[in-house]
């Protein structure tokens, strides 16, 4: 499903240059559940952003179920996003003007589903996550680890093939955190993909597989 090759990409900062990802090599099939561990800095958020299709590498080759990402045009890379991918982002990107409901549904919308399925859906989720009673709160009117629930909701309702998940118990206390990946297990269960990053090593092992990044570069110990 994902191919990556020797993906490289910098970021120039004055004079200063940091290789975000070096050579990174890394495959996952259909169905899996991979980690990846790593501290911060490592590259985990930059790769995230490489496998999602928001940014293209300075080299190497990434082919996504056959298609050559680098060779994409922006209008199809938000095609295939669309299609394919789930995100939960490291700081949730949520729209600030819209409340709880509207976050949930405004995928869905965009998905295709009516407005009533879509309502249904995004309340459904929302009490999944246990924020029942907090619908109508905007991100602003709520805590840090609601918002990431929040998040969670919008990703998992829209069950998308592959879900990519950065840190999504990063603002949770760890009964809470334990339910999320539950339900990401549950996703996992019913054949879609997971791959999780994270800096938590117990986090990780949840997980089937594992991979390192440290300094950009993957170690994957299970291959
Ligand atoms: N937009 C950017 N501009 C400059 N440097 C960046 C940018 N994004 C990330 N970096 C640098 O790239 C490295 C990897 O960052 P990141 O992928 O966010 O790591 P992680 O998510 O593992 O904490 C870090 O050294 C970070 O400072
Ligand atoms: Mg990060």
């Amino acid at each position: 499903m994902i191919r990556m090759k020797d993906i490289s990409k910098k970021y120039v900062m004055g004079d200063t240059e940091v290789k975000a990802l070096d050579d990174v090599s890394f495959n996952v099939e259909k169905g899996e559940f991979v980690s990846i561990v790593g501290p911060s800095g490592s590259g985990k958020s930059t790769l995230m952003n490489m496998l999602g299709c928001l940014d293209v590498p300075d080299d190497g080759e990434y082919l996504l179920d056959g298609i050559d990402i680098n060779n994409s045009t922006d209008a199809e890379l938000a095609h295939i996003r669309n299609k394919k991918i789930g995100f939960v982002f490291q700081n949730f990107n949520l729209l600030s003007k819209l409340n709880a409901i509207e976050n949930v549904e405004v995928p869905l919308l965009y998905k295709g589903l009516s407005a009533k399925q879509s309502k249904e859906l995004a309340y459904d989720y929302l009490e999944k996550v246990g924020l029942k009673g907090r619908e109508k709160h905007t991100p602003k009117e709520l805590s840090g680890g609601q918002q990431q629930r929040v998040a969670i909701a919008r990703a998992l309702a829209c069950e998308p093939q592959i879900m990519l998940a950065d840190e999504p118990t990063g603002a949770l206390d760890q009964k809470t955190g334990m339910g999320i990946m539950e339900m990401l297990k549950d996703m996992n269960g019913r054949g879609q993909t997971i791959i999780l990053i994270t800096h938590d090593v117990n986090i990780a092992k949840q997980g089937k597989r594992s991979v390192s990044i440290i300094d950009g570069r993957i170690i994957d110990e299970t291959r």
